[in-house]
């Protein structure tokens, strides 16, 4: 009868099938650096006590990091009944080091080890995509000079609506990825904090030192409440929402690409070598990266929705539907960062299509709201302005021609002092160049943010 470490009380081994149910190491292996800091600071601390001896202290760190360079080069076994990662760096120990090796676990439980494992996973996992998040905005940044004298249209609705320079559509992701990077930030310092010493939920008798493990650690608080912090998962889950508003941002953006790209826009192209084919027709270059972006922020909220449910209604303190929390945490990042990983060549390849761009900005008069501000800039309030420029639009539709191909009489019947000067705001172009407020598309605003932006990222 293979021994368990939780064995003592048991008369019967435990079923293959509750083995193989209740079985963690194929998912949670993936902790195993970050089980064996956790370990190392947790003997460091214990030696710094006085409840292992120095070299007892010494063994271990020294038997645990051999262990984990097996792990890395593949040598090392895993087996469905030492169930999850921690039973099995632990029995690895034992197996080399006898009684020294069984001391490592004093004032310890799998309880309190399993948060700090995740807590420094999680951790690491942040700072990987804030990382990736500073290189696709970098992407972005690094097309601004190239695409700053282009104009683009703007949509509301997926309506044509307004001009804009492209930069500015390029720095707008930057924005809402800093946001991302921001939430990042706030969610990590709710990470960083040491569950170890918690034990099993009611803490320790024995006379440890949290705080020796958290500095070692680099946590930079240690968990004021036991019974609390062997419950919580909060920390992943808040970890998992902030990848759920990446991939939401990622979606956006990918499908308005893929609009973009198409022959109906035309206005991108998208780097080939980013793009796919048709096994049946011939002609396809098909964006399938940025559809695929677009579909994984369904898996990534999906994550988010199993383990907001996974811990609904869950009594403190530890209860094993937690060992649940490792499987939707780490495909939610793998997957967000791999979205991240493709987003950012994709955006420097791809190339603007300058002249069918600019060949379509005189459709859907996209200068019709900088004419009414004209108007009113000279005196006539915003409604009566709106309304003549209505009426403007609709002259123009029914010759099929842009505003600015008008005959001046007929801007003269809305306001009889108007001059020549009127066409000055007129075209995209000069409807883009007449803006100023702050945050606006005007090209000194956009001038000053790409500055602002390039500064940051450097
Ligand atoms: N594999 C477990 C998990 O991921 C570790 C903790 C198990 N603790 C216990 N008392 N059974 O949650």
């Amino acid at each position: 009868m293979e021994q368990k470490p939780w064995g003592g009380v048991f008369d019967q081994a435990t079923d293959r099938r509750v083995e193989q149910f209740t079985e963690s190491i194929s998912f949670d292996r993936r902790l195993y650096r970050h089980d064996i800091s956790g370990s190392i600071a947790h003997a460091e601390m214990l030696a710094a006590v006085g409840l292992i001896s120095d070299e007892e202290c010494r063994q271990i760190v020294a038997t645990l990091r051999a262990i984990g360079v097996e792990i890395d080069e593949g040598r090392f076994e895993f087996r469905t009944e030492w169930e999850d990662i921690h039973m099995h760096i632990e029995r690895a120990l034992i197996e080399r080091l006898g009684d020294v090796g069984k001391k490592l676990h004093t004032a310890r439980s799998r309880n309190d080890q399993v948060s700090t494992d995740l807590r420094l996973w999680v951790r690491d996992a942040i700072d990987r995509i804030d990382s990736a998040l500073i290189a696709l905005q970098k992407a972005f940044v690094n097309r601004c000079p190239g695409d700053a004298d282009v104009v683009i249209p703007a949509y509301t609705h997926l309506r044509r609506a307004q001009p804009v320079l492209a930069a500015h559509c390029w720095l707008a992701y930057c924005e809402k990825f800093e946001r991302d990077r921001s939430r990042l930030a706030d969610c990590r310092k709710r990470v960083n904090v040491l569950s170890l010493g918690a034990a099993a939920l009611a803490g320790t008798s024995l006379p440890i030192d949290r705080r020796f493990v958290a500095a070692r650690l680099g946590f930079d608080d240690v968990a004021a409440n036991s019974l609390d912090v062997s419950s919580d998962r909060d920390f992943a889950i808040e970890f998992v929402f902030c990848l759920c508003l990446i991939a939401e941002h990622l979606s956006g953006w990918a499908e308005e690409w893929i609009l973009w790209s198409g022959v109906e826009f035309n206005m991108l192209d998208l780097p080939q070598a980013f793009c796919t084919g048709s096994s049946i027709m011939p002609q396809k270059v098909n964006p399938d990266v940025l559809e695929l972006i677009r579909g994984k922020t369904a898996r990534v909220v999906g994550a988010l929705q199993t383990l907001l449910v996974l811990v609904k209604g869950l009594p403190l303190a530890y209860n094993r539907d937690l060992q649940e929390d490792k499987l939707p945490l780490f495909d939610a990042f793998d997957t967000v960062e791999s979205c991240l990983t493709l987003a950012a060549p994709l955006v420097a390849g791809a190339e603007l299509k300058r002249e069918s761009i600019a060949a379509q900005l005189d459709r859907g008069y996209l200068d019709a709201t900088t004419l009414m501000e004209h108007f009113i800039r000279r005196g006539m309030p915003q409604r009566a302005a709106h309304h003549a420029v209505g009426k403007l639009v609709k002259i123009a539709m029914q010759q099929n021609l842009p505003l600015a191909a008008l005959p001046i009489e007929q801007f003269r019947d809305v306001d009889p002092g108007l001059d020549e000067g009127i066409y000055q705001v007129l075209g995209a172009a000069n409807a883009v160049a007449v803006m100023q407020s702050e945050g606006s598309t005007g090209p000194e605003q956009v001038r000053a943010q790409i500055a602002r932006w390039q500064q940051r990222l450097d």
